[in-house]
């Protein structure tokens, strides 16, 4: 077993009255890409929002290599190292795509550091829209500015909140090639999906959410032997 970048355990949170997440527990292993699946409204967006400080945890634990960041703000956790794509792929839409990227960046030295090349290099049409501002680009190429802008704050954990949602196969494609990239150059990755080919072609391991709760928690080898596992709690297929 390898180091430990992120582990959730008996996570709850809540919405003023609403209890939403009920002890979730999880982990993620350096370097590694852990799916989460689920129904709409099943606490997916809910968890990594609390991982990333969006939302307080109001009982139990979250740790980023080892160290406990559930009390922190959202900018400390983002200082910490933990970076969200959120639903919806939010960017500043008068702003250009240059300077979006410009205003996501916080530096960590060292030989993988993000730079706008790198983010040109991984998405090449950003570089051909570098002056244009956010707001024009197709849908496929505002999610890949959101990733962008993370990549930008040089995570040491990627929260991505349903990447694909509403982009066409090709362009799921594109997107899912340079998740995979990032997954193979090391970075640790939480991927929100609710593709669930694009997310067993990726995933290390894979865990269903269902009303707050883990459903299932498994490895991809488990899933691909018996896809039923997490089909049967997705409804249909
Ligand atoms: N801002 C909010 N205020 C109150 N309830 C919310 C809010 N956001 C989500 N919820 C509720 O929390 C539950 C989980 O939602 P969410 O985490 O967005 O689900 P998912 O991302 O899995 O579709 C749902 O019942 C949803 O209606
Ligand atoms: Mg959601």
């Amino acid at each position: 077993m390898g180091t430990e970048a992120l582990v959730l355990d008996g996570v709850h949170a809540h919405y003023g009255q609403s209890h939403v997440l009920h002890g979730i527990s999880l982990t993620l292993a350096e370097g590694s890409l852990l799916a989460l699946l689920g129904r709409n409204g099943a606490g997916k967006s809910t968890a990594v929002n609390t991982i990333a400080g969006l939302l307080k945890a109001r009982g139990g634990s979250i740790r980023l290599f080892g160290k406990s960041i559930e009390k922190l703000s959202p900018e400390s956790i983002a200082r910490e190292g933990i970076r969200l794509v959120p639903q919806g792929r939010r960017i500043f839409p008068s702003l250009s795509v240059h300077e979006n990227l410009i205003v996501a960046e916080q530096r960590r030295p060292g030989p993988k550091e993000w730079s706008r090349e790198r983010v040109f290099g991984l998405f090449p049409r950003l570089r051909e829209r570098q002056g244009q501002s956010a707001g024009t680009l197709s849908g496929g190429e505002q999610q890949m500015l959101a990733i962008g802008r993370a990549l930008m704050g040089n995570p040491r954990v990627l929260l991505m909140d349903e990447p694909s949602e509403g982009l066409a196969p090709l362009i799921v494609a594109e997107v899912g090639r340079a998740i995979r990239a990032l997954k193979n150059e090391g970075l640790s990755i939480v991927l929100v999906e609710q593709n669930f080919k694009l997310a067993l072609e990726l995933a290390d391991e894979l865990a269903v959410v269902n009303t707050g709760r883990i459903a299932f928690r498994g490895s991809a080898a488990e899933v691909n032997a018996d896809p039923t596992l997490v089909t049967k709690h997705l409804g249909v297929f």
